[in-house]
């Protein structure tokens, strides 16, 4: 039997051997077994390969990975390896970024509520501050950050779910262009080292429609910094946002392709304002780890109820929120029976107690077998990252396999982790 299409939105690495799905050289079956499940299986090649692919792209580019999509110190460290740095967002985050030896320049610091704790974190370690509201100004000076950038919100409304959504006008994130022209005008004369702008559109995005229309409106911005305020940025922070694939039925998004686009972009925007050419810096999250993570289920139920055949696994929200916070779509493939012909159209519920707790509507498998084990591909990014305790279910393991080797990169929580936090 031929490799199934869906192969297509797993790693780099999968193949299906023998009925076997095979990542990094190991069967599922095998890292389940080891690992136990839910499991997220991040495929090391997969992982390097799309940190290459975007900087042979764009070799002019400083680029950082938006770790929110999933914060992990063996995953920096390898980022850093490939030499990319990191965008962080939380005193947590920064932390995580400093286990990995990520410091200086390496280090772009957000977030629109950030603490003096933070901004403290931020200076120690050298990184630079994207500054999100006027009132951070004083607090960045007080926690002597070594450099800022300026967060400006454009008003472009990019086609993604309204929760992802980040440039529109009314967005929680960054100024508009008048607000931000002071916050320029403010950073500089309290003495912070205002180095440049930055913008982030949206994110799940399959093309480069918004970063264009964005991109097209902060050169303009940038020029009034010229005229106004004979400034100009060193820097400018395009963002993240280029998507994941999760179905066959989205399109693909390709990385390299995607920001070379946005990079063009900057370049004929500045040229058209003559403005003197800035350095780039570019923050995906999702593109780098998304495709890279598999997440194994074991299958603990399967309930015929005439219209729907519910699929029930050994995990869900806790472990992927995505489908019930988006709506986002998933795939499956059996990953013990690959080599089986599907037999029924099922449905993969969750364990939760909420109806809400579908990961999949409708997924063509091999007849579903309690035991049986189920890969769902592209849940790399904003799963783990995103996951909770909901039920007092621990979350679950992470693991990087290559060339046939597996080394856990998180371990499992336990009930006795979740026990300890509590007080009687
Ligand atoms: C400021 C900023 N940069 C980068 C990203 C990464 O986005 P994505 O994972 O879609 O590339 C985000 C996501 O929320 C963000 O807020």
């Amino acid at each position: 039997m031929s490799a199934p299409a869906e192969l297509e939105l797993f790693p780099d690495s999968a193949r299906v051997e023998g009925g076997d799905l095979v990542l990094g050289g190991l069967a599922s079956a095998e890292l389940a077994e080891k690992f136990g499940t839910p499991l997220v299986v991040y495929c090391e090649d997969t992982l390097r390969a799309r940190a290459r692919e975007i900087r042979d792209a764009v070799p002019e580019a400083s680029v950082v990975y938006a770790s929110k999509a999933f914060p992990n110190v063996a995953l920096l460290r390898l980022f850093t390896e490939e030499g990319l740095g990191a965008d962080v967002a939380s005193l947590g985050e920064i932390a995580f970024a400093q286990a990995a030896g990520l410091r200086g320049e390496q280090l772009v610091v957000h977030g629109n509520a950030k603490s003096d704790e933070e901004l403290r974190a931020a200076a120690d370690l050298g990184a630079t501050v994207v500054l999100d509201a006027e009132d951070e100004i004083p607090r960045a000076v007080t926690s002597r950050v070594a450099r800022v950038l300026v967060r400006v919100t454009l008003g472009v409304e990019a086609d993604t779910h309204e929760a992802i959504q980040t440039g529109h006008h009314g967005s929680k994130f960054g100024l508009p262009v008048d607000a931000s022209l002071r916050a320029v005008e403010a950073a500089r004369q309290a003495g912070l080292q205002t180095v440049g702008l930055h913008i982030h559109v949206g994110s799940q995005l399959a093309n480069t429609t918004a970063h264009e229309a964005t991109i097209v409106e902060l050169a303009s911005f940038a020029r009034r910094c010229r005229d106004e305020l004979a400034w100009t940025p060193e820097v400018v922070n395009v963002g993240g946002g280029f998507g994941v694939r999760h179905t066959l039925d989205e399109p693909p998004a390709p990385l390299g392709e995607l920001a070379r686009t946005v990079a063009d972009t900057v370049e004929r925007a500045w040229s058209s304002h003559d403005l003197p050419t800035a350095g780039l810096l570019l923050e995906p999250g999702r593109a780098l780890v998304g495709q890279a993570g598999v997440t194994l289920y074991r299958v603990r139920s399967v309930k015929r109820l005439g219209d729907v055949t519910w699929v029930a696994v050994d995990g869900g929200m806790s472990d992927n929120p995505r489908p019930h916070l988006y709506g986002a779509r998933y795939t499956a493939l059996s990953a013990a029976r690959g080599d089986e012909p599907a037999a029924e159209t099922v449905s993969v519920a969750g364990l939760h107690c909420e109806s809400g707790d579908v990961l999949i509507d409708d997924v063509a498998l091999p007849e579903p077998r309690l035991g049986d084990l189920l890969a769902i591909p592209a849940t790399g990014a904003y799963t783990l990252a995103m996951s909770s305790n909901y039920n007092a279910t621990p979350r679950p393991a992470a693991v990087l396999v290559q060339d046939g080797d597996a080394r856990a990169i998180r371990r499992r929580e336990t009930i006795g982790d979740l026990l300890s936090l509590e007080h009687e």
